[in-house]
């Protein structure tokens, strides 16, 4: 246990405590007087109590709010009638039906938590979720309290000319001095964390989309008047989103208007409130010459997946927060399947599993590991994790494989057909997946409970004889933190076998009559299950978990050869890039070796082969050759590593990386000219792929150091029409000593500092640099004006980027890295502590490090823990993390 004396454990929110509430809020009518120095807001509540429930006090959440006053019934509460602390308020009894008007005090402007209501460039705006409504106004602020919303907001009208909330506007008009007011009502009942507000100069683009029954809503999204020739890119995304989740699963919306607004000053990437979504401004603007086709493809995603929640969220939404995967789980599916079908289905997929795999993996190795459903936490902002988010939509994914589209589809209509309008658990969404296919997830359901990354054994063996081909799989979990035994999982696993030319054999297990052709999908089951495959020719070579269909970690031995035949012929798109992975994982890892060994660095003509195959090989899919030549994340390798050396990781990386430079040189060069844009920059899937393999090419060319391809690197810089080729240039010349850098820093900044969304990469790109000064540099970017510390943004930036994606520099052995993390979280904590809790996550794996490491990264964590007003937010991870 811990010896620091502070950490009087937070009070902890278990999912077995549950219980329904005893009252219940039917509709709130809400006023919101707004000025710059302070905001009065009067709540009106009508509140009956539960049928069945005995009479009780009645506790409202509140968080920072000042009471100014309460009333039950028109009559006037004095202090004998309730009790307040600093987490809330309770009235000692009430009837059973009444009626509550309370007016509270609160202070925007001082909001640097960036929950509730506060102010960002001079406009009003809320977050909610989770538990953001308690800092507006005294509330049951928790998701299965499901109300119908009036809002009322009164403002400045020179300084607020705009005034938005939830559903539709029905009244607005002048006041005296100088103010104005608007009237919203939300028809729909919705939980508090769905509720918004938005106040300021703001303008908007105007759209419109007609719902395939014929109904017109008018889309509308705000944003600063100088982003204003920003919004087109997110507005066609929202109508392809729209339309998508009309074809794909037969959701209409359902308000006249769809409002979005994009805030620069936003903790997370965006919120899907009732009919006025608000988004982080890095989400909504793009133009070809600020933002890069990632940024394009994100902006789709991130529109796509608040959108789809309109359904998955808004109309049926969570009993509780240990349900947030009910939503985000199935809702990341949703966004994932949306951009699958704009571009290459197999790309998007890499990049998924590449997340997955890289940050997931991870923390279900840690202090943190959790299951998609966690069975208790202190700060549940903290469980807005890659676990409840990313690996619940694996999970979503596994219950599409085991259905197929159509029993899915089925499974989703009466899903929302039977919870619309309701509050539910994630059991009730696999109850009507089941109930519309008979199925029978009982033992799926372990998904939801058990955390960890499940291991698979697999083996294989040929029998010439009997021509047949045994496949034995054995599966396993390690304990994670409160789980030590495990039961086995049920595991949709899909897989072909290959033969000599690459074809997938037509697989038949004893017992059955036809074989089926293609990828076919086992389930497991058991701890150990065993295949029989019939009438099998010869030794086959097998190609298992296709399309990564279980968020497991598959060991298969395979030869050098066999991956490289795979990676050549596999009839699936996504184990062709998997073969090549994996086998570059292995060299990696024996290079790795070789360095901690002292020994000499050995090439592996095999891979290079491979490679200059894959790049010479006139494949079709840009995109996917060059997630093929693109090596596994430094990040990524650790994983593998018992004690995790960031030095020999990057050795190795280098190595490798300069090795194919020097002997695919003139494949490289030749594909980087051949790739050379012609016509204007055009966001479509083919000139995406072109330009990210074309900046591909240049990365390795640049590893060869020669002041000719630095000089070709600036030239892209500065001709570029496109952000996306003048980050690629530039993020390359910043890991060189060569004048060039410096000169294009420069320009860079120059031309774009006005910018704010443009310095975030201008700010990373310099925190990301392999050279061995960046944490001084670094230094020095925390004190420019570009950079501010109330701005998450800026923060992710320039400390995140380089805490997180810069290993080499960071886990430095002078143990500056980490003395800079630890003052940052020191001075961000007070400020906005869900922010300096995702910072301190950082340290989470520091037992997998050397002794000299462990012993450096344990001091920042006790530093942070001997503080006395920390939040609870970094106070959880901090705990979790020494204990
Ligand atoms: N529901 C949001 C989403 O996934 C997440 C979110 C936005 C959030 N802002 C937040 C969660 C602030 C916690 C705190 O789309
Ligand atoms: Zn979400």
């Amino acid at each position: 246990m811990l010896e620091t004396k502070n950490l009087n454990s937070p009070k902890i929110v278990y999912l077995k405590d549950y219980k329904i509430p005893d009252y219940q809020i039917t509709t709130i009518d809400l006023h919101f007087h707004l000025k710059a120095e302070h905001t009065t807001i009067r709540s009106q509540l009508a509140i009956s109590r539960y049928l069945g429930a005995k009479p009780s006090p009645l506790v409202l959440d509140s968080e920072e709010l000042e009471l100014l006053s309460i009333k039950l019934n028109g009559q006037i509460l004095t202090e004998k009638d309730y009790q307040q602390d600093t987490k809330s308020l309770t009235l000692h009894s009430v009837p059973d039906q009444f009626t509550l008007v309370i007016e509270t005090r609160i202070y925007p402007q001082h909001n640097t938590a960036l929950s509730g209501l506060y102010i960002s460039s001079n406009n009003f705006c809320t977050q909610c979720e989770a538990e953001g409504f308690r800092r507006i106004t005294y509330f049951l602020d928790r998701p299965d309290i499901m109300a119908r919303y009036t809002t009322t907001i009164v403002a400045n009208k020179a300084s607020y000319p705009v005034l938005l909330s939830n559903g539709n506007l029905i009244a607005h008009g002048d006041h005296a001095h100088g103010d104005h007011f608007a009237k919203w009502e939300d028809p729909f009942p919705k939980p508090s964390y769905l509720f918004a507000l938005v106040a300021g100069t703001l303008s908007k683009i105007e759209d419109e989309f007609i719902t395939s029954s014929g109904r017109k809503v008018t889309l509308s999204i705000y944003v600063q008047p100088h982003n204003i020739d920003k919004c087109e890119h997110a507005m066609a995304s929202l109508k392809r989103a729209m339309a998508w989740d009309e074809q794909v699963y037969g959701r209409e919306y359902d308000l006249d208007n769809y409002m979005i607004v994009a805030v620069d000053d936003f903790n997370m990437g965006a919120m899907e409130n009732k009919g006025l979504n608000i988004f982080n401004s890095k989400y909504i603007l793009a133009k070809p010459e600020t933002a890069t086709d990632t940024d394009y493809q994100y902006i789709e995603g991130v529109i796509g997946h608040e959108y789809f929640h309109n359904w998955s969220g808004n109309r049926v939404t969570c009993r509780d927060w240990f349900q947030l995967s009910l939503k985000e789980g199935f809702t990341v599916f949703r966004d994932q399947q949306f951009s699958a079908s704009r571009g290459s289905p197999t790309v998007k997929r890499i990049q998924d599993v590449n997340h997955l795999r890289t940050y997931q993996f991870k923390e279900d190795s840690g202090p943190m590991a959790h299951p998609i459903r966690p069975e208790s936490y202190a700060e549940i902002n903290n469980f807005y994790t890659t676990t409840v988010y990313e690996k619940g939509a694996e999970v979503v994914r596994m219950l599409y494989q085991l259905l197929g589209p159509k029993g899915f589809r089925k499974g989703t209509d009466l899903y929302f057909n039977r919870h619309d309008g309701q509050a539910v658990t994630t059991d009730e969404f696999v109850r009507s997946l089941e109930d519309a296919n008979n199925a029978d997830f009982s033992q799926f359901r372990l998904w939801y409970r058990q955390a960890g990354t499940p291991e698979l054994h697999a083996s294989g063996v040929y029998d010439p004889k009997k021509n047949t081909y045994t496949l034995t799989v054995k599966q396993t979990c390690q304990a994670t933190p409160s789980q030590s035994h495990k039961d086995p999982f049920h595991i949709p696993l899909a897989l072909g076998l290959l033969d000599s030319k690459g074809n997938d054999l037509p697989l038949r297990l004893a017992g059955e009559s036809t074989p089926i052709a293609g990828t076919r999908v086992m389930e497991l089951r058991q701890a150990e299950e065993v295949f029989i495959f019939k009438d099998i020719p010869h030794k086959p070579i097998p190609s298992l978990l296709r399309n990564f269909s279980a968020p497991v970690k598959l060991h298969l031995n395979l030869s050098d050869e066999e991956r490289c035949f795979l990676l050549a012929h596999d009839s699936n798109n996504f184990n062709r890039w998997e073969a090549g992975h994996q086998l570059a994982v292995k060299i990696l890892l024996n290079l790795i070796r070789d360095y901690q060994q002292g020994k000499p660095f050995q090439l592996n003509l095999t891979f290079i082969a491979a490679i200059g195959k894959i790049l010479t090989g006139n494949e079709p899919d840009k995109a996917f050759v060059t997630h093929a030549l693109t090596l596994p994340s430094e990040h990524y390798l650790s994983e593998f590593m018992a004690i995790i050396d960031p030095e020999a990781i990057y050795q190795a990386h280098r190595f490798l990386r300069q090795n194919l430079a020097e002997n695919l040189k003139d494949s490289f060069s030749a594909m980087y000219e051949s790739l050379r844009q012609t016509d204007p920059y055009r966001f479509t899937p083919k000139d995406i792929g072109r330009r990210a393999l074309r900046n591909t090419c240049l990365g390795y060319l640049m590893e060869l150091n020669d002041p000719d391809i630095y000089h070709q690197c600036f030239q892209q810089f500065i001709q570029a029409d496109n952000m996306t080729d003048t980050i690629a240039a530039l993020s390359t010349l910043v890991h060189t000593e060569s004048p060039e850098r410096d000169n294009a820093l420069h320009i860079f900044y120059e031309k774009w500092h006005q910018d704010p969304l443009v310095m975030d990469k201008w700010l990373s790109i310099q925190a990301i640099s392999r050279r061995p000064d960046t944490l001084k540099i670094v230094k020095q970017l925390t004190q420019r004006s570009v950079f501010k510390l109330t701005n998450p943004n800026k923060v992710r930036a320039l400390i995140g980027a380089f805490c997180q994606h810069n290993p080499v520099n960071f886990h430095a052995t002078n143990g500056e890295g980490y003395s800079f993390l630890g003052d940052y979280i020191l001075k961000l904590d007070p400020l906005n502590p869900q922010i300096a809790a995702r910072l301190v996550s950082v340290f989470n794996l520091w037992r997998r490090y050397d002794n000299k490491r462990q012993i450096l990264m344990k001091e920042q964590l006790e530093r942070i823990a001997n503080v006395s007003k920390i939040s609870k937010d970094v106070q959880e991870i901090v705990i979790k993390s020494l204990n």
